[in-house]
């Protein structure tokens, strides 16, 4: 059950430029020369930190290489320490969503005008120290395209959401050709990440026509490249449909957002360091089959999106399948969650009302843990 029309009033915002296409990578440095940024700040992972040269920077350069895979305050904590020192015009970030989210962080804390907890929240942020551009080198999270950066708190384990109109990028920069070493089983999962951006937005009880276009043209790119991706992660042509797909994913997020699915996945992140990307995929086909009821028909769409047969009573099955069939992992059992903690992630998912809220259908906290146990 959706509730907005054509009429309900939506904000879109956008990045001010998007350069997509193999090679763009290369003229970030132009860019930032024509505009005078000349103290440039470079957050990335240890992978992309050994590539900036790409980048073409001319200036003082400054390469912050550290990020990890889903990160923390603390990792935030030695970017910032790093960014006093630079005092950066500009920060890139040059990597997947890890990375994304803390250079967008910079771009508001950067300054040391304000702290990570005067920001949490929406809109919360006054002040802006830099110019922010971001160059997305996984095909998953969309984080790129919009406000929202998030942050695990250490003390209790949650995601912190960070969502500010400061931290959009005046540049974002995607060259598909940047993904074609990520491995096979991470572009499934940043894949099927991607995939459900822009399902649980088409589905969601606030999807809205401005983005419902993006969604399902996502879902569309999903269907006919991800497979081929994984199977070849060389083909330019399906990195270049599953980097648009993930972008047409960033720009669901900000307006209309994700709902059960993601709420339901935090918790292996969070608890048992699952990827993002591999734990939205070992509950997604669960949650699809969950919300069928309240959208029977944007559900078929989806899987006629994917190129799957519309086949009533097996959406759970068909979905299930198709994450098998790109090679993820789908038993939690098998990545390590003990099957005691169940209930506890169930407590947690539930306590995320700011997605559930969104879901086509209400969910109880014993629903979330049969899903769990479904997909244990
Ligand atoms: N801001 C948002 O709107 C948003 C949305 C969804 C997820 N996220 C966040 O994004 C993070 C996950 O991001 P992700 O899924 O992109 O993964 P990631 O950024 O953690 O990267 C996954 C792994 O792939 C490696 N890698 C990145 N690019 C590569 C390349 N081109 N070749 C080879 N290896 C490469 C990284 O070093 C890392 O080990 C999570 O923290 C999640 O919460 C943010
Ligand atoms: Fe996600």
């Amino acid at each position: 059950m959706t509730v907005n029309t054509l009429c309900t009033p939506l904000e879109f915002l956008r990045p001010a430029a998007i350069s997509f296409g193999s090679g763009t990578v290369q003229s970030v440095g132009a860019w930032a020369e024509e505009r005078g940024l000349r103290r440039i700040l470079v957050v990335a992972d240890a992978f992309n930190a050994n590539r900036v040269d790409l980048l073409r920077l001319k200036g003082e350069v400054t390469v912050f290489a550290d990020v990890v895979a889903e990160p923390d305050v603390g990792n935030l904590d030695a970017l910032l320490k790093v960014a006093a020192t630079a005092k950066p015009d500009v920060v890139i970030g040059f990597g997947g969503g890890s990375v994304m989210d803390l250079a967008k962080l910079v771009t508001v804390l950067g300054g040391g005008r304000q702290s990570l907890t005067d920001i949490v929240g929406a809109e919360r942020a006054k002040y802006r120290a830099c110019l922010v551009i971001q160059i997305p080198t996984t095909a998953g999270t969309g984080s790129e395209a919009g406000t929202r950066a998030l942050i695990t708190d250490p003390a209790t384990s949650a995601k912190l959401a960070v969502q500010s109109r400061l931290m959009l990028a005046d540049l974002v920069v995607v060259d598909p050709d940047l993904t074609t070493t990520v491995p096979p089983r991470v572009t499934a999962e940043t894949g099927v990440d991607a995939l459900a951006h822009c399902v649980e937005s088409f589905t969601s009880r606030k999807a809205h026509p401005l983005v419902d276009l993006y969604a399902i043209e996502g879902v569309r790119l999903i269907g006919r490249f991800l497979a081929r991706a994984v199977a070849d992660g060389g083909d330019k042509e399906a990195r270049a449909g599953l980097a648009l797909a993930a972008l047409y994913g960033g720009f669901c997020l900000g307006p209309v957002n994700t709902a059960a699915g993601h709420a339901v996945a935090y918790p292996l992140g969070t608890r048992h360091h699952i990827p993002h990307g591999a734990a939205n995929a070992v509950i997604f086909p669960h949650v699809l089959a969950f919300n069928l009821p309240a959208v029977p028909e944007r559900t078929a769409l989806v899987l006629d999106g994917l190129g799957l047969p519309r086949s009533a009573g097996k959406e759970l099955a068909l979905a299930y399948g198709y994450c098998e069939s790109l090679g993820i992992e789908m038993h939690m059992s098998k990545r390590g969650v003990p099957e005691a903690d169940l209930p506890v992630m169930a407590v947690d998912a539930f306590a995320i009302k700011r997605l559930l809220d969104n879901n086509p259908r209400a969910i109880s906290q014993e629903q979330i843990l049969e899903i769990y146990r479904a997909a244990y």
